[in-house]
């Protein structure tokens, strides 16, 4: 099986190569990513030194140029593309949308194109909880929740969406949506809240708390998320939407103290900022369907997810320091000055 991967150097792209590596043989993999702030080369280090220019190779390019997509699909014969190629920072899309718009949206349409032209057997779009907008205290999304994306970021996911389903509908390509809540685990870009609380809480930083704390998000361990991935990409019927979740609601000021708590570092460090505009209040996922038709349900629950992920963390300081560029720093100085 010959499939392009996109994104593939960002925090679930790369973690979705190193899972299909250990699980099936007989997978031939094409990343395509532009190396964004995102996205680093180094996360698939190993994956290069055992499989590169065999089973694995790397195209340093942007899923926005059409030329370039036609010839990966071409030349490597790819059967099936699984796009995880995205801006996917909220805050990010509220200080400049534009990017969004420019990958999200025309970048997922030049993709759905060429897998037209080239007529594959499967295209996966890798979607977000974020797309069915806010729910009140009860309730879950399900896959026939109506989309109401409240974001920047989660306008262009929906956007996307509706453009793949649209090929679906139109053209007959064999597209699959997957809708994940959030992901934690190794090689998450720590602008992200999970990563952020443990790079500011070892080296004794504020801890930054958007509003009251309280909203709520499920947590997933991005391993079970990439085998949910794998098993829609094999077994999913298309035109159909898969919802993925991890069955661990949190409010994030809980997040915040149980991981403070593990570090054992004190709750002094938690600092309440101001509320990010459009915050959703609450998500969580009815996964049944992918539980039904896949046969998938996550194997991770929070407490060994999170103990996994703090493991990573303290073993790689040195990947998170790399990461934290000076785009990086400037990013996270401006956005938390006007939220103080
Ligand atoms: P990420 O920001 O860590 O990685 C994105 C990757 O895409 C980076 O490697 C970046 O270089 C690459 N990229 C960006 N623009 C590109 C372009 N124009 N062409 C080629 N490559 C490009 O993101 P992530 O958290 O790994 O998310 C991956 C996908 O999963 C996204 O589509 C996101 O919407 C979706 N998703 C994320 C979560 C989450 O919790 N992180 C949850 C559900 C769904
Ligand atoms: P985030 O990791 O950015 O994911 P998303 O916005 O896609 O859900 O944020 C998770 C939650 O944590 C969200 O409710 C916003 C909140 N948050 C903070 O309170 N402080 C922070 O510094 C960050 C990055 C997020």
């Amino acid at each position: 099986m010959n499939i392009l991967v996109t994104g593939g150097c960002g925090f679930i792209g790369s973690n979705f190569i190193h899972y299909l590596f250990e699980t099936r043989d007989d997978v031939n993999i094409i990343n395509l990513d532009k190396l964004t702030y995102a996205g680093n080369r180094k996360n698939l280090t190993d994956i290069e030194k055992k499989h590169a220019g065999e089973r694995y190779i790397f195209v340093h390019g942007d899923i926005n140029d059409p030329e370039l997509v036609a010839g990966i699909l071409n030349v490597h014969e790819i059967d099936r593309v699984v796009n995880f190629a995205a801006e996917s920072h909220v805050d990010r899309s509220i200080n400049d949308p534009s990017p969004f718009i420019t990958t999200n949206i025309n970048g997922t349409q030049t993709l759905l194109e060429a897998a037209r032209q080239r007529g594959v057997a499967r295209f996966l779009q890798v979607s977000t909880d974020e797309v069915y907008g806010s729910l009140g205290p009860d309730g879950r999304f399900s896959e026939t929740t109506p989309l109401a994306p409240n974001s920047p970021y989660s306008a262009s996911k929906a956007s996307a969406d509706l453009l793949a389903r649209a090929y679906f509908k139109t053209y007959g390509i064999p597209i699959i949506i997957t809708r994940c809540s959030n992901n934690y685990g190794p090689y998450q870009f720590p602008e992200k809240l999970i990563p952020l609380l443990f790079s500011n809480a070892s080296s004794d930083q504020a801890i930054p708390v958007y509003g009251d704390g309280l909203n709520v998000r499920d947590w997933i361990y991005v391993r079970d998320h990439c085998k949910g991935v794998a098993m829609a990409l094999e077994n999913g019927i298309p035109g159909q939407v898969y919802n993925f979740g991890g069955n661990a609601e949190m409010a994030n000021i809980d997040i915040v103290k149980t991981i403070l708590g593990q570090l054992g570092k004190p709750e002094s460090l938690i600092h309440f900022v101001a509320d990010r505009p459009g915050h959703d209040k609450r998500y969580a996922m009815d996964f049944s369907l992918a539980t039904k038709e896949l046969g998938w349900t996550p194997d991770h629950d929070f407490a060994t997810g999170i103990k996994e992920t703090i493991e990573w963390y303290s073993k790689n300081k040195k990947w998170l320091k790399e990461v934290q560029s000076g785009e990086y720093r400037t990013f996270m100085r401006n956005w938390y000055q006007d939220r103080k």
